[in-house]
């Protein structure tokens, strides 16, 4: 079993050298310092993994991302071993896969993972249920248990009225709702999923990548979603790993991402990137001036308001829970009402808080309407006052990022201007070439 708080998945040191016997054991120096193209030239072996190190924690979306040939197809078959892997350990709750028996294997793959594929992977003569079902029935499940849920299934991602379809009579976004439909229903703890998405149209796809937000925030299983994407990989995913030629060369949230690529590979990938849709008000919130328990007497809180110059402050229960504001003049009433504490002078209404996990762009229009009550309250998923954020600093956020946008389109204009004055001085050159007469300072015969 796994252990309280351990990942639900855990890759180590994974290794796939296509071309080579899978050997098992430390992996022999002589593959550990050869390049991919050095490991080709030799014998034509493929280095397609290298030293592929991970965690995934349960009900997190997982992303890897990476261009054509950086191994993300071979890293997911090798999960569940469809590719046995060359080196490395794979766990599963605690269990390193790669030790377990072909009858092991085969029970791992039916109960425990799903995948979801590209191109679907329906069965074309089957009925659109029965695709939904087909995760049940290698699982054995009897026929009209296995329908039902499928059915339920296939309601949840918006396909109830379909099921005696055959999948060729749905549109590309539909096959692939069938395709997470049978996913889900097979209720595996982890879900698989191969460039789900890169088959359908921009605006399907914007449409199935809500849909798969929608439906992990009631699923809450272990994603593993590949893509090659980094606008749907910001948008799904709870930590992305970024690969190039096997090896994955940065982990971390979109926001870490963007906020300190690991290199220029990296950097050149998020330099589109607006980042106010994913940079999060935690990166620029403020801590509150004054902080009061609802315990606390008006008379106190009257007096800690003037000590910190303030004319309102945020309230919380024993365990920092946010509760709401309180106004130096509503301190001032409950204290001549006799009140023993403030709490029945907090006011919530027109206060609203701010999730931590909220872009700064989706927070601006927050701001702009409350503008007038100054610092918002920022929290956390238990509702914990996190922090304060003002008006102007989303703003300037905001600000800051359309500046930086014109700053860099200056700078590339800048450049392109050089290298058309370079390009002219060329060919400048080359016409003051031809303007000399070939025959000066020769000497006529
Ligand atoms: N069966 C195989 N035999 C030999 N080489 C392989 C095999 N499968 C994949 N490769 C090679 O391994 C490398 C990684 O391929 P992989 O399919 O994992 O990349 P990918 O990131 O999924 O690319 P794409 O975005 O095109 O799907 C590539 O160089 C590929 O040519
Ligand atoms: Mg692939």
């Amino acid at each position: 079993m796994a252990q309280e708080g351990a990942p639900k998945l855990s890759v180590r040191g994974l290794w796939k050298v296509f071309g080579h016997e899978s050997t098992g054991g430390i992996v022999p120096d002589e593959i550990a310092n050869k390049s991919k193209e050095d490991m080709r030239e030799d014998d034509g072996a493929v280095l397609a993994l290298k030293d592929v190190s991970f965690d995934v924690n349960e009900g997190e979306t997982f992303v890897v991302m990476g261009l054509s040939g950086s191994g993300k197809s071979t890293l997911v078959r090798t999960l569940v071993r469809l590719i046995e892997p060359s080196y490395g350990q794979i766990i599963v709750d605690g269990d390193d896969i790669l030790q377990y028996s072909e009858k092991e294997l085969v029970d791992f793959r039916r109960r425990k993972t799903s995948m979801v594929f590209q191109h679907f992977g329906l069965l074309p003569h089957r009925s659109v249920l029965e695709n939904a079902a087909w995760g049940l029935e290698v699982q054995n499940i009897p026929k009209a248990k296995r329908l039902q849920i499928a059915r339920e299934t296939l309601d949840l991602v918006g396909l109830s009225g379909w099921e005696d379809y055959r999948p060729g009579a749905l549109s590309g976004g539909m096959q692939q709702r069938v395709g997470l439909a049978r996913a889900i229903a097979a209720d595996a703890d982890i879900l698989l999923m191969d460039e789900p998405f890169s088959g359908l149209d921009p605006l399907i796809r914007r449409d199935m990548q809500g849909e798969l937000i929608r439906l992990q925030e009631h699923l809450h299983k272990t994603l593993i979603f590949i893509t090659h994407d980094l606008a749907e990989a910001l948008k799904l995913g709870t930590h992305i790993a970024i690969m190039r030629d096997g090896v994955v060369i940065q982990i971390g949230t979109g926001e870490e991402i963007l906020e300190a690529p690991a290199d220029d590979y990296v950097a050149e990938f998020v330099q589109d990137v607006r980042r106010t849709t994913v940079v999060t008000v935690r990166t620029i919130m403020d801590q509150p001036d004054l902080k009061l328990r609802q315990s606390t007497t008006p008379a106190v809180a009257m007096r800690e308001m003037g000590q910190a110059g303030v004319v309102s402050a945020f309230v919380c229960d024993e365990e920092d829970h946010y509760l709401g504001m309180v106004s130096f003049n509503g301190a001032a009433e409950a204290k001549q009402r006799g009140d023993a504490t403030i709490a029945d002078a907090i006011t919530v209404d027109e206060y609203p808080t701010l999730p931590a996990d909220t872009s700064v762009e989706s927070a601006l229009p927050v701001v702009l309407e409350h503008h007038n009550e100054g610092a918002l309250a920022v929290t956390d998923e238990e509702g914990v006052l996190v922090g304060t954020l003002l008006p102007s600093s989303v703003v300037g956020a905001m600000a800051q990022e359309a500046q930086d946008a014109t700053d860099h389109r200056e700078a590339s204009a800048a450049s392109l201007e050089a290298s058309h004055a370079d390009d002219q001085e060329e060919a400048d050159g080359d016409g003051d070439s031809e303007a000399v007469d070939p025959r000066e300072g020769m000497e006529v015969s």
